[in-house]
């Protein structure tokens, strides 16, 4: 093949999305010499500095996912919350999107999803559908039926926990709107496996990651990975992730990469339970980029635009921390870089948010170690040394 073979003037990926997600695409696509073009509302976002082409324009505005598709041999996204529909009607004209957006369709709503991975066998929580605005009496029969404590997520739009509340009681406030019901699982611990799957239906699996949640934001503070001798997932509950997480990729038919969130149920043996699936890079893979032979970024690239998958092989522990905003909201401000970065094996990566907002994902760490317990050690401590707040200034920028 001839690479890269697309005309001058068109951009050889495009991304609904400029977050986080998108500016670290974005530093991968730079390595192969790929023109890169972006659509985002928000003129400020992570990517508008860095792609080739920015577009500034709404993720569910038709005519603005039309002019940003038409231009790029092939485009993918970064966030799920995108007008699928436009995205369709462009594939249908013949654009090249990866995932298909059959997939965002299937899990954009928490109960699709649930249905299309309860069809193809893969165990989960037990699940019903819940509308607590349709019929009074007909939902609180299921409610009764389907027994109480239970999990209710919004079948859509949730995002970090938003969307999901506890329903421990019969009148506990209820979330509005179209919602399922879980059963409410004794968690032990939650792991995520990333999974590459390329346009053949080949996969590659990285090893299962442990996530660790800030309980009162449920935002993900650690991301806890390592070879699986050196682990501290047990060979046999790594094992059986795996197979759930390829096969709820595979049930998808997805192509890129997939964060595959599982919870580990307390008990022995506890279950592995699948929980969900977000079709694009994870925050629970941005360790890759700094411990793996093919950062998670690198292979969403590989699989979206055909390319050979990359070795997922992890060459050591690895600990990555969220670095969130704190203290007021205003124009960033980072203190204490130069402490963190004094620290061995840490490589800090700021997202460049303009703006600092208290509990916003405004950067992360990633500490390497020759165990887990040197990697968490070095993490905390780098995690202690840095602070992003917004500025009184309106100029923002680093300080120390
Ligand atoms: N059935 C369940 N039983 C117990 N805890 C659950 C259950 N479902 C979800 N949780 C908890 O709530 C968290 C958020 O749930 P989920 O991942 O479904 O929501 P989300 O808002 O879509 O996700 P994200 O935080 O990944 O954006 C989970 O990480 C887990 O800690
Ligand atoms: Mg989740």
């Amino acid at each position: 093949m001839s690479w890269p073979d697309v005309p001058a003037g068109r951009h050889h990926l495009g991304i609904l999305g400029g977050g986080q997600l998108g500016r670290m695409l974005i530093a991968e696509a730079r390595v192969l010499d790929l023109r890169v073009a972006v659509l985002d509302p928000d003129p400020e976002a992570p990517c508008a500095s860095l792609a080739d082409r920015f577009w500034c324009g709404g993720l569910d505005d038709p005519s603005a996912i039309a002019r940003l598709v038409d231009e790029c041999a092939v485009t993918t996204w970064e966030i799920e919350h995108i007008n699928v529909d436009a995205v369709a009607g462009r594939v249908e004209r013949g654009a090249v999107v990866r995932p298909d957006p059959n997939v965002l369709r299937i899990v954009q709503d928490k109960a699709a999803q649930r249905r299309r991975f309860s069809e193809a066998g893969l165990p989960g929580p037990r699940w019903c559908e819940f509308s607590p605005e349709g019929d009074a009496h007909l939902q609180e029969a299921l409610l009764i039926a389907f027994g109480l404590p239970a999990v209710q997520k919004l079948r859509r739009g949730g995002y970090d926990g938003r969307g999901v509340t506890t329903l421990r009681a019969a009148d506990t406030p209820r979330l509005p709107g179209p919602s399922i019901l879980e059963e409410l699982v004794e968690i032990e611990y939650e792991l995520a496996v990333l999974v590459a799957r390329a346009l053949d239906g080949s996969t590659v699996c990285y090893d299962p990651v442990q996530m660790r949640f800030d309980p009162v934001r449920n935002i993900c503070t650690h991301v806890i990975a390592a070879p699986s001798e050196l682990s501290p997932v047990a060979p046999e509950i790594a094992r059986e992730a795996r197979r759930i997480a390829e096969a709820a990729v595979t049930a998808l038919d997805g192509v890129g990469i997939f964060g595959v969130e599982l919870f580990v149920e307390k008990g022995s043996p506890g279950r592995v339970l699948l929980n969900e699936v977000a079709p694009r890079p994870h925050n629970s893979g941005h360790y890759t980029i700094d411990a793996c032979a093919t950062s998670q970024f690198a292979q969403h690239l590989r699989a979206v635009l055909g390319l050979p998958l990359g070795s997922p092989e992890i060459f050591c522990p690895a600990v990555m921390v969220n670095l969130l905003g704190e203290g007021k909201p205003g124009p960033v401000a980072v203190d204490g870089l130069d402490r963190a970065l004094s620290l061995p094996g840490v490589t800090v990566h700021l997202y460049g948010k303009r703006r600092s907002a208290p509990g916003r994902k405004m950067g992360h760490l990633t500490a390497i170690g020759a165990t887990v317990a040197e990697a968490l050690d070095r993490a905390d401590r780098a995690a202690g040394c840095i602070q992003i707040h917004g500025a009184p200034s309106p100029e923002g920028g680093h300080r120390g």
